[in-house]
Parts: C-alpha cells; structure tokens; sequence
C-alpha cells in the first residue's frame, strides 16, 4: 500500500531531525567533556534532550553519574499507538484541546482482530463488532492529523518497522513492544497513554537516565539457531526482573552478521526483561531493509551521518564506550532454545527439553503451533519455516498439532503471497490468520475442543506467555520458541520431538529428519505493494472533522477528571488486597474479551485485580470485606472495590516484587483510580506501570524493607506520615506508613519512592493530565 518511492513529505516526516540531532550531540559532549566516550543508546536519548545541560546535571555530579540519577526531560520525533490503548491515550489527548498532534502520531487498528478460522472470515467479522471503536479511532485521527492504519493492515511494530522505524529515531509507542524498532537503529520506547500525550502536546517526556546493559555478541548463527534464541537464552539469564532500569545496547563482530529483522526480533523481546528499550547500532543490514522497504532516501540520509570517525557521529557508539554490565553472547556455539510455561526467563536448550518435559510432567502433546507475529513474521522468519514446511510435505507429512500463521503486515502478507509462501502454508493445511495481534493477545477462538481449566500446551514464535494470555485458559502452556523450531514440532505434535536429532514416520515408512532450515532475508526486489484498501489515512489536520463517540456507547465513554490530592495526609485508607506472588499488568487488568472496553473506564474497571492472588487465602480474585459487620463477605476484588467507592472509602493495595509487570497497559493504573485506589505498596515495581501509576495520581510506594510484606494485611487501616509534605517538597522527605491492624495493634512501616519534582506535581493535582489541562489553559 505504501507507493514504492515516498513523497517528499513522507520523507521529511520519516526522518530524524538529524541536523538538529548532530548539533545537540555536539552540545552533550560540550556539557559532558569531549573525552567521555558515549555509547550509542546515549548518543541517541541525549540528544533528544529538551533542555542538555539542565537534564545531564540533574541529580548527577556534575554530569559524572548520569545513568541511573539524572531525570532526563526528552523530546521524542513520533508516537505509535494500538487500537486498544489509543482509545484511551485520544480520550486523554482530546480533553487538552490542541488543534493536532504536535509529532507525527500513528494509530494501527491490529489488537481487537480475532483469529480462529482465517483472514478472509476473521478479519470482517472483527471490523462489524469493533466497527464503533474503529470508527471513533478514525474519526478522531483525522480531525487531529494522526495516521491511521485500518484494520487488517498490519500490527504496530511491523508496521512501524516497516515505515517509520529509522537509526537515530526517538519514539514512544503505548505498547510495550515498541522496542521492536531498536533493530533498525531506533531508540522505541513502550509508555502508557498518557506518556505518549506529553509527545502528542509538545510537552517533555520525562525518563530517569538508564543503565546500558551491553550485550556483546561474538561469532555467527547457523543450523537452526535463529535471532530469536538471542533473547531466549538472554532472558533466562536475566530472568524478568534483569533488564529493570537498562537499557540494553548490542555490539561485537557478531552484530554485523544477523539480519536488520532478526536485530527487531531480539529488541522487541528486551521487554521480557523488563528494559527500557534496545538498541542495535547501525549496520548494513538495516541499510538494505531500508532499501527494500521502499525507503532508499531515508537510508542516504542515515549514511551522511555514518562517518565514525566524526564527533558528531550518532548511529554508533564511540570506541572505548564503557556498559554498566556486559553480557557475552557466542551465536556460534548458541542452541536453539524453548521457554516458559507461563514465564518467558524459564529457559531450556533444546537438548534439555525433552528431559524438562519429563521432570516437570508438562503435557508430552501440544494442540496448536502458532507462528508470526509481531515477534517473528519477518520475510526470513517466513521463509525458513517455509523451507522445513516443503520438506515434510514431500515426505508426505502434515502438521499433528493445528498450524497458524501470522503475517506481520500487509506488506509482509502480499510478499509472502506472491512467493507462494503462505500456499505452502495452506496446502500443508496451515490457518493463514489476518495481519493482527489474534492470539497473541489473546483474541483466540480455539476451535479445537479444549475446555477451559484443561491442562495442554501450545508452541508459538511469540514473546509472552503470562497465564491465560492467549486463549484465556489459565491452565494453557505456552512454549516459547522461533518459527522454525515450532514449524518442525508441529509436524510432530510432541514436546519431547527434537527436530535436530529425532526422526518422524513418513506413510512410505521412511524415517524422515528435517535438515536444517534455510531461508532469504529480504525479497528480490524489495516488498510487495499490497491492498491499497489498507493504506493509512495522511496524517494531515482537519479540525471541521467530527469527532464520533455515542453517548450511550457501553465501548467509549469521555474522562472524568479525578480529584485532586487531599491538602494532607491520607488517612483511613483501607487495605482491598494483598496480592500474592506474580502481578503482572494482565493480573491487574485482563486482555481477551476485556480489550472490547478499553475505551470505557466504568466498564472495563469490572476486570480489575481479577487476576491476583490473595496472600492470607490463595484464592484468585477473592477479597473479604472486613469492614462489613459479622462474617466478612467474600467478593470478587473489582465488587469490593466498587462498593467501597460507593461509600466513598479509599484504599490501598499490597504486594511483592516487580508488581506491573509485562506491559505498557495504562488501564492497570486509570481502574484501580477509577474505583477509589490511592497507593499500591509494594517490594518493587516495573518501570512503566510505576509510571502510569503517578500519572493517574496513584502512588507507588517501596517497602523499605522487603520483610515489612509481611507485617500489612487485607483489612487493616493505614494513614500515610509525611506523604503530603513529601509531595508539596517535590518528592523530597521522608514517608511512613502508619497500618492499624484489623486485630488490633499498630506498625510503623517505613517506605522508599522515587516519585520526582513533576511527577509531585501530577500526583498532587489528582493526574498528569489534570495538570496539564492547566497548563495548557
Ligand atoms: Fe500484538 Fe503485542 Fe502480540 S503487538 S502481536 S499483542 S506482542
């Protein structure tokens, strides 16, 4: 859909700022000292520094410990947005009242797209049921000059790598795997909503300066060994916690050798390490992607500023740059590698698995292997699970376990298809599944009989495996794996199969092995146009145009403001739930059939905390109310929530390590808000959930001491000490907890934050976005 040569407007709009980029670069190393060697994550994020000197020696000893102290106040070049979160993200945009978008912005209609039985049938029946949604995304795209990506048209980060992903690019995307553009070179960061707003208003989008986590690697992928393994093997030595506060920047001999698509794969996966984003430096690789996605200028523009000898030089890091820890990574010698159940840091060679398998009593068959996605639907990706499919079909051999595919784009679809690709596919008796999110997040039909609460497993290409992410069955196992290792296993529907080692009975009774796969990296003669239907709307203003929201839409409601914060402590707050083990965003609000209600706070709020077990009981999405004469009542935690509400009684919420974790979903901080919720406690939280959670005026606070967990319960009462002035200092002081057990007795607990100066301010005027209204007037 997109014209093989770009129009000079496309081009300008596609491109860095680079001039200006290289002039900033010149003032960070003025500020800096020209002997302080940058890496190129530094490179980048500095120079998209809204005010250089202010930002490098904010928190900092004279600019000498940036990385984890200095607030970084950034201006980023583009927002991305996904239908599910764009909902949100537009409603909170549309109440500052600006004319447009003062970045480019893009919306891709990809996460409510259901896949069960192909994109012929699936994808028009999704656009009748979202039409509502879809028509208000675009409605309000094109009276605010955002490009819009119709249903069909592709998932986000495909999209976006396809079309606006550059070396040197800043951008936040609210989607947690933005960072997918970190292999063409771009610094992608996922944000909730409201971040992106900052971006969308001209307003600076504030970053504490991360870690750059090197990743050296060393040698070459070959056999079946896939970029994907990279990350496999990387997140189970990191485990999800491991990336928290990085960055995570790739270098060594072996980067020159994986393919611009592979280097995507690998950084849109940080995210399951919990990185701020990652990074590949710029390489010939990215340059003939560029070229093949119709984007050869853009690629010229990249190579004027590619002299590494210059000071100015930003698309690579400067000889001698020093990581805050280094990882070395041999893809020689790296296996193929499977991971999960249920988390993606539990990694197994696959010459282990079959003895995992056994160890652990997983399920000896899977049911379904599902290719693609926005991890892995690349033309290489494609080609090589292409390549096994042909083997086994001359050998007579079809899938065991149902076989889905998904293409990343339209672009990618059509390329496919012109090279018979997804024939092979369909032949061999593959789903090909519209170009969207479908079972990935969760928006799966399975047709194939296994009723929920039924243990089974399923192999897939994705990323993410949290409990009930892709069919909603929490007793699903999703295997982790690169399309061609899950390709080769399907044809034997077994999780002890070994494609590199085993054999399958062929009907000539010929034992068949696969040889190892073999694929292209990028299409002669660049992509394929694709549906025209699927272009994006111009990104081009047009206030005159309506905005369409029904006002008794159940799918979209307008935002209420929230109140401000009290002037004074909290006090009286009550104790809803105190969350055991793992909290991810999916805990706190549930994908699937909820994503139906992301444009409407009261009616998606109904999902909240659904997920979480409760500490004192073990079970899931049970809370008691203890403040409810005789017995306490049980209840689900979103009713309980919403009675106290009712009463207008405000409460807290406890919890372990890392709470938020998984994704960029603001809707875990706007519910919890929505129903009465003040502050979560916690013994650490992820990044961008933390975030969120100041922007909706929730504050996250840290046990100073892991150990206090224990000493706060449902039912308690808790009054904050030294909150209020903390916020009015501009998050400095320090703050306690004082907890009146339900059974008499009192805790002082002491807590941690890292609540800054603006995120004060956003907290005490109830959101950031409350704030913002009055700034913009
Ligand atoms: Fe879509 Fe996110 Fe999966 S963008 S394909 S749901 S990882």
């Amino acid at each position: 859909a997109i014209p093989k040569t770009l129009a000079q407007s496309d081009i300008a709009s596609r491109t860095p700022p680079y001039q200006h980029l290289i002039k900033n670069l010149k003032s960070v190393r003025r500020v800096l000292g020209t002997r302080r060697q940058l890496t190129v994550a530094e490179k980048i994020l500095y120079s998209h520094l809204h005010n250089i000197e202010e930002s490098l020696l904010s928190n900092t000893q004279n600019g000498n410990q940036i990385r984890g102290n200095a607030t970084l106040k950034l201006k980023p070049d583009r927002v991305a947005m996904q239908d599910a979160s764009a909902q949100m993200a537009l409603l909170q945009f549309m109440s500052c009242g600006l004319p447009s978008t003062a970045v480019p912005t893009s919306i891709h209609c990809d996460h409510m797209i259901v896949g069960e039985r192909g994109a012929d049938v699936d994808l028009p029946a999704s656009i009748t049921g979202n039409k509502e949604v879809f028509d208000f995304l675009e409605s309000a795209a094109k009276k605010y000059g955002i490009e819009f990506w119709p249903p069909g048209a592709g998932i986000i980060h495909q999209t976006v790598l396809e079309n606006y992903a550059v070396p040197g690019l800043m951008m936040l995307g609210t989607d947690s795997h933005t960072p997918n553009a970190g292999g063409l070179g771009a610094i992608a960061i996922g944000v909730g909503g409201a971040d992106a707003v900052d971006a969308m208003v001209d307003a600076p989008w504030e970053l504490k300066a991360p870690r750059i986590l090197g990743v050296k690697l060393e040698g070459q992928l070959s056999g079946w060994t896939a970029p994907k393994d990279v990350i496999m093997k990387l997140a189970g030595l990191l485990t999800v916690r491991g990336g928290t506060g990085f960055i995570i920047e790739y270098f060594g001999p072996g980067v020159e050798t994986i393919s611009c698509t592979g280097m995507a794969t690998i950084c849109n996966m940080g995210a399951e390490v919990g990185a701020t984003t990652s990074i590949f430096p710029y390489t010939k690789s990215m340059r003939e992607y560029l070229k093949s996605t119709h984007r050869s200028r853009v690629a010229r523009h990249a190579d004027g500023i590619c002299d590494p000898n210059a000071v100015s030089h930003l698309l690579s890091a400067d000889p001698g740059a020093e990581y805050d820890e280094v990882i070395t990574i041999d893809l020689s010698t790296l296996e193929p590698h499977i991971n999960g159940p249920f988390t993606p840091d539990l990694s197994t060679p696959l010459s282990q698995f079959k003895d995992a398998v056994k160890v652990n009593e997983w399920p000896e068959s899977f049911g379904a292997g599902l290719i693609g996605s926005c991890t892995n639907s690349s033309y290489q990706d494609m080609t090589r699970a292409e390549h096994l499919v042909k083997q086994a079909s001359a050998a007579g051999l079809k899938p065991k376990a149902d076989f889905f595919i998904t293409p990343g784009s339209e672009q990618i679809r059509a390329t496919l298809a012109a090279g018979e690709t997804l024939e092979t596919f369909s032949s061999a008796g593959g789903t090909v599944l519209a170009n969207a999110c479908g079972p990935c997040i969760g928006q799966w039909k399975r047709t194939d009989g296994v009723s929920k609460g039924e243990t089974n497993a399923i192999f897939s290409s994705y990323n993410r495996n949290f409990k009930g992410r892709n069919d909603g069955n929490l007793s699903t196992m999703n295997f982790l794996a690169s399309p061609e290792i899950v390709t080769a296993m399907s044809y034997a529907g077994s999780t002890t199969f070994n494609p590199l080692t085993d054999t399958l009975p062929t009907p000539s009774g010929t034992p068949f092995q696969f040889s190892p796969p073999s694929g292209i990296d990028l299409p002669k003669g660049g992509f394929a146009q694709g549906n025209p239907e699927f272009a994006p709307t111009p990104g081009v203003p047009d206030s005159s145009h309506p905005v369409i929201i029904s006002p008794t839409s159940d799918r979209l409601a307008v935002l209420e403001p929230f109140a401000p914060f009290p002037t004074g402590e909290l006090q009286g707050l009550r104790v809803l739930y105190k969350v055991k083990g793992q909290c991810t965003t999916d805990t706190i609000s549930a994908a699937g059939p909820w994503l139906k209600y992301k444009g409407h706070l009261p009616n998606i709020s109904a999902n909240t905390l659904i997920g979480a077990v409760n500490a004192e009981t073990g079970e899931t999405n049970v809370a008691y109310d203890h403040f409810d004469s005789g017995e306490p009542p049980k209840s689900a935690i979103p009713q309980l929530a919403e009675k106290w509400k009712g009463q207008g009684k405000e409460w807290m919420v406890v919890a372990e390590s890392n709470y938020g974790e998984g994704s960029a979903r603001e809707h875990a901080a706007l519910q919890p808000r929505y129903l009465g919720g003040r502050v979560i406690v916690a013994k650490s939280f992820a990044r961008i959930h933390e975030t969120n959670l100041k922007k909706q005026g929730i504050v996250p606070l840290v046990f100073e001491n892991e150990g206090d967990y224990e000493e706060i319960d449902a039912g308690d009462v808790v009054s904050t000490v030294g909150l209020y002035d903390m916020l009015k200092n501009g998050g400095k002081g320090d703050v306690s907890l004082r907890v009146d057990k339900r059974g008499g007795g009192e805790k002082i607990i002491k807590i941690r934050h890292t609540i800054s100066p603006d995120q004060a301010g956003f907290i005490l005027a109830g959101s950031a976005l409350n704030l913002m209204a009055k700034k913009l007037g």
